[in-house]
């Protein structure tokens, strides 16, 4: 039986640390309201033209070397951002260009903080039937350049980070890789975190009052996200359990979107699962959406937490909302 496999990761942030007391300093914020609504201690912002293209080429290249592969083995990219340096192309045809990739497929999905999970979805469908040896998955996001740095935009402006994570994605035939994933959504909640512009149904795609009502910018009804995803996460996280014909009792980690460290608290009391055994490294990158994932799954391997023949369950809530998740046997 073919399966997909995770052969390597990597991950990428810009060198620029932004502390909470950084952020007090341009903002009615303190370092005591982040951490205790968010666990949040830094994040990393950009610097200059730097696009998430440029972040995710970066945490690409080390997954490839991790995997020991060369840009020559890819034959397809899948690329998460909801933050791409254009309306449109999407990021996947700067990497198959930067990295030399050939004239191979280059696909752009926009599902924000699942989008990575959707992403390894789409590598292990053209993995198990048959069509792609090597595809290179990336999630990558600059958010910083969306956020208003305002007291006004500090709900916003306090969460999220800038960063980059990769995986490499090829066939296996001994046991390991993706068991089983599942993808969901409900468009009722849309509103209530988004970005409204620019926007198709606008003349010009966006206009001065838009502009001045900050609707080129992320908005979040935070409470409903909350309440959502901590209802969607343990649901979602013992759907791919049962598929893969396990129980809670058989994960040996489970690695989240890293959002904010109360939504993982609730997911550990809900789902009755050892602290330890669910990873959260957002103290230090903040939400970097797409990217969270695959940067954590990177630090907990380089932690000694995801070795060969682990039980690890990957899940993710955001933006749609949508939602999904993914159990793999390293
Ligand atoms: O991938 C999904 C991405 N989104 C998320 O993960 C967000 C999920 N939501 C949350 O984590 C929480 O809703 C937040 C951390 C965003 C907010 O926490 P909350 O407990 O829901 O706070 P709130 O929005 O109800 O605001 C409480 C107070 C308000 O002041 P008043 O009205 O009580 O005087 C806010 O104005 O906290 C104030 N506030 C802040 N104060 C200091 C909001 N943002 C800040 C801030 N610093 N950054």
């Amino acid at each position: 039986m073919i399966r997909s496999r995770i052969t390597g990761i990597g991950f990428h942030v810009p060198p620029r640390v932004v502390t909470n007391h950084d952020l007090e300093k341009i903002m009615d914020t303190t370092d005591a309201w982040i951490v205790e609504r968010t666990g949040i201690r830094e994040r990393h912002f950009v610097e200059g033209d730097v696009g998430s293209s440029d972040l995710g080429i970066e945490a690409a290249r080390k997954a490839l070397a991790d995997a020991g592969r060369t840009p020559a083995d890819v034959d397809f990219v899948v690329f998460a951002t909801t933050t791409s340096d254009w309306m449109f192309p999407g990021n996947g045809v700067i990497v198959q260009e930067k990295l030399g990739l050939g004239n191979v497929g280059a696909l752009d999905v926009r599902n924000a903080c699942s989008g990575f999970i959707y992403s390894l979805s789409v590598a292990d469908a053209f993995i198990r039937m048959g069509q792609y040896k090597c595809v290179l998955v990336i999630g990558a996001e600059v958010q910083s350049t969306g956020l208003d740095l305002r007291t006004e935009g500090r709900d916003m402006a306090v969460l999220f980070g800038d960063g980059a994570g990769a995986a490499v994605v090829e066939p296996s035939t001994d046991g390991s890789g993706i068991l089983s994933w599942a993808l969901h959504s409900d468009g009722q909640f849309a509103r209530d975190l988004w970005c409204e512009a620019p926007s198709s149904r606008v003349p010009g795609r966006v206009t001065q009052a838009m502009l001045e009502a900050g609707q080129q910018l992320p908005r979040m009804n935070g409470r409903q996200v909350f309440k959502n995803a901590t209802t969607r996460f343990p649901e979602v996280i013992n759907e791919v359990l049962v598929a893969s014909g396990h129980t809670l009792a058989d994960v040996d980690l489970v690695v989240p979107h890293q959002a904010n460290q109360r939504i993982s608290d609730a997911v550990v009391q809900r789902l009755g699962i050892a602290h330890e055994k669910v990873f959260q490294n957002v103290q230090r990158y903040g939400n970097t959406t797409a990217a969270s994932i695959p940067i954590a799954l990177t630090e907990a391997r380089e932690a000694g937490l995801v070795n060969r023949g682990d039980l690890i369950v990957l899940a993710a809530f955001g933006a749609g909302f949508a939602w999904g998740g993914c159990a793999i046997r390293w």
